[in-house]
């Protein structure tokens, strides 16, 4: 996919992986849709995102909200004109013994790294059907192919995200929509805030963003379904 003048809808977009996709599409040329509850934060990545000479709608809003989820791709579609890609990036991360676990905080992260994603994506794939090349990206996790003690809850939201998409993929194929899910290790952004060692040797957002932007950028003969990035250095 050319990037330049394409129409790409984030979500998570306040900080982290999604920040990162929204000021890196935006240099590659694509006008974004940012989503996430933190308005200041959003203007902040607007500012970014129009720096690079984009232009940029905010969406802002809680994707718990099934409403909210479910109309993002048709207000991005109805602010930009139209709409090219998805990332799918808002998530939180929950962990705990799964005989301690605050069953609000499961359904939490049920709602946020999956349903929402599903709600979301559902009403987008119509709209990203109708160009001839168009993308769905979803930020799985390496824990979406692993376990971890006290990672019921999140292991699972991504285990999800794993198989649904994949077959979507297969549902898709046929209309010139590519859909990858990237498997980020440690990634140095709030989310692994509390993880100890050397930060400096995660895996950086922009490495993120540029993963996706390579996904987006393949021809239209190719899809990089899974794509998983690893820490280069040892924390
Ligand atoms: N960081 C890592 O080590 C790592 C590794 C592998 C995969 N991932 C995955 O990558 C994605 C992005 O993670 P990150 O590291 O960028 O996390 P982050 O820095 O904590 O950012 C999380 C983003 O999700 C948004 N969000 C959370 N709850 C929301 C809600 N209810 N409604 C709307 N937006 C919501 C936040 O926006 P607001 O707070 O403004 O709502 C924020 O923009 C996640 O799906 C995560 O699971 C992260």
């Amino acid at each position: 996919m050319i990037l330049s003048g394409k129409a790409i809808l984030i979500t998570g977009a306040s900080r982290g992986i999604g920040a990162a996709v929204a000021k890196r599409l935006s240099r590659a040329g694509a006008d974004v849709a940012l989503c996430g509850r933190d308005k200041t934060a959003l203007e902040a990545t607007k500012r970014d995102c129009e720096g690079e000479g984009a232009r940029v709608a905010l969406l802002p809003g809680d994707i718990r909200d099934v409403a909210y989820a479910a109309g993002l791709a048709e207000n991005a579609f109805g602010a930009l004109g139209r709409l090219d890609a998805v990332v799918n990036s808002a998530g939180v991360f929950v962990t705990g013994p799964a005989q301690d676990a605050d069953l609000a905080e499961w359904d939490q992260a049920l709602d946020v790294n999956f349903r929402a994603w599903m709600h979301l994506t559902r009403r987008a794939l119509p709209i990203l059907m109708r160009q001839p090349e168009s993308a769905v990206v979803n930020l799985c996790s390496i824990a979406g192919r692993t376990t971890f003690p006290g990672g019921g809850i999140y292991t699972a939201t991504k285990h999800a995200v794993h198989a649904w998409s994949n077959c979507l993929f297969d549902d898709v194929r046929d209309k010139g929509v590519k859909v990858c899910a990237i498997y980020p290790g440690y990634v140095n952004t709030d989310m692994a805030a509390h993880v100890p060692g050397d930060h400096d040797n995660m895996i950086q957002p922009d490495d993120v963003a540029q993963t996706v932007e390579f996904a987006l950028r393949l021809p239209a003969t190719s899809c990089p379904t899974e794509i998983v990035l690893r820490p280069q250095r040892p924390l």
